[in-house]
This record gives structure tokens, C-alpha cells and sequence, in this order.
């Protein structure tokens, strides 16, 4: 069993960015179980699957694999044989996934691969459930939060720096919709392992999250 930091958190709070730097400060792989999850809506909308036909969903993810693979230490995503990275970002792709995710055959579909990265390396791994459903016992959880207009704020800068229009009030109101979905589902929803460290990250930059991360680390 390998050093295991769980962090989860809602949409936008800087999850991938933070962990990422951490995973390099201590030589372990980052996996970003978001996009496990953004892999198998891609498989869905591909196929013109309803997200909202839930047991459509539960028996069509039987057709889909994904599996994670690094090159030079950056993770890529395989659907079924092809890499579909590129494409993991996209709006209406985080959409399909906060509908899907909800699916318990869904989440069986990904919980063993999650598992057995950890067996097998040293990670760090972002999501909603690893703390809590993942990985009970990492070494270190980390639940990582900021008010829902700083985290609207950063997806309208990010696109913005991308030379896109958007739309404020569209933006933060996805973001609630969804912090709504993931943390109302039945199955492993978005909730604080009781003993995760909570860090709000409001009014911090990501060099003081990293210290604050790594400090715990060494406690
Ligand atoms: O972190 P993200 O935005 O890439 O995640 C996309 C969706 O996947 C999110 O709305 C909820 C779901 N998800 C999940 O249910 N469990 C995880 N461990 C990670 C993501």
C-alpha cells in the first residue's frame, strides 16, 4: 500500500491545481478521478445516451473502459482505446458526468481502478468520495472549499483567458446547481470525512494551500 493523500471538495476550488503541485513535492502520481468520471459522459454522450435514463446509464457503462496512463508524469485518459483527454473539460462533459456519477453502476464501474492506482503507487487522489469512500484510510485528507462566487470568479477568468464571452451569473449558478447534485445523490455523495482538514480557500493563493497541505503532511 502506497502513501495515499485523499483531497475532495466541490467544483472549482482549485482541487486539481493543488494536488498536482502536491503529488511533485512528493514524487507521487496525481489522480484526478473527476476525469475518470468526465471519461465515461464523454462514452455517454457519444452514444446519445440520456443522462437522466438512469438505467439506461447503469446498463450501457458496461461498454465502456477507461483506464488512466502517464506520459512524462501527465495523466491521459483512455475511453475504449482512445485518448479522449482533450476533450475531458468541456461544459456540457462536466454536466453529463454530475448527472451519471450519480449512477451506483457508474461508480462500481471506477471504484476498483481508484483502488488499485492506490495499491500500486503513491498518489494523490481529487474527487468527492475518496476520503470518505475511496480510500477510508489515506495517510492525509484534505477537504478543500471556497464560496461558490470565487470559485464562478476562476471559471470566468479561465475563459475569458481563453477569449470566450461568458456569462457570470450562468457560470456560478452551473456551479450551485452542481455542488447541489453532487452533494444530494444517494450514493457516495460530496461530504467532509470527519477526519478530513478543512481548508477554505477563499482568500488563500495556491502556494499558501500547498504549504498549508504539505505542512500537514509532516505533522
Ligand atoms: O471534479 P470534476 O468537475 O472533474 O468532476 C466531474 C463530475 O464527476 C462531478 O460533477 C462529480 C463527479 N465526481 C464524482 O462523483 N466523484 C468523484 N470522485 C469525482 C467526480
Amino acid at each position: 500500500m502506497g502513501f495515499q493523500i485523499a483531497i475532495d471538495g466541490p467544483s472549482g476550488a482549485g482541487k486539481s491545481t493543488i494536488a498536482k503541485l502536491v503529488a511533485k513535492e512528493r514524487g507521487a502520481i496525481y489522480v484526478d478521478t473527476g476525469a475518470m468520471y468526465r471519461a465515461l459522459a464523454i462514452f455517454f454522450i457519444d452514444n446519445g445516451i440520456d443522462g437522466d435514463d438512469k438505467n439506461l446509464v447503469a446498463n450501457k457503462v458496461k461498454s465502456a473502459n477507461v483506464e488512466l496512463k502517464y506520459i512524462d508524469g501527465v495523466q491521459k485518459v483512455i475511453l475504449n482505446g482512445e485518448d479522449v483527454t482533450a476533450r475531458l473539460r468541456k461544459e456540457e462533459v462536466g454536466n453529463m458526468a454530475s448527472k451519471t456519477s450519480s449512477v451506483p453502476e457508474v461508480r462500481k464501474a471506477l471504484l476498483e481502478l481508484q483502488r488499485d492506482m492506490a495499491k500500486k503507487n503513491d498518489v494523490v487522489m481529487d474527487g468527492r468520495d475518496i476520503g470518505t469512500m475511496v480510500l477510508p484510510n489515506a495517510d492525509l485528507k484534505i477537504f478543500l472549499t471556497a464560496s461558490s462566487d470565487v470559485r464562478a470568479k476562476r471559471r470566468y477568468d479561465e475563459l475569458v483567458e481563453k477569449g470566450e464571452t461568458p456569462d457570470f451569473d450562468s457560470i456560478k449558478a452551473d456551479i450551485e446547481e452542481r455542488d447541489y447534485r453532487d452533494s444530494h445523490r444517494e450514493i457516495a455523495p460530496l461530504k467532509k470525512a470527519d477526519d478530513a482538514i478543512e481548508i477554505d480557500s477563499s482568500n488563500m493563493s495556491i502556494e499558501e494551500v500547498v504549504d498549508e497541505i504539505v505542512k500537514a503532511i509532516k505533522e
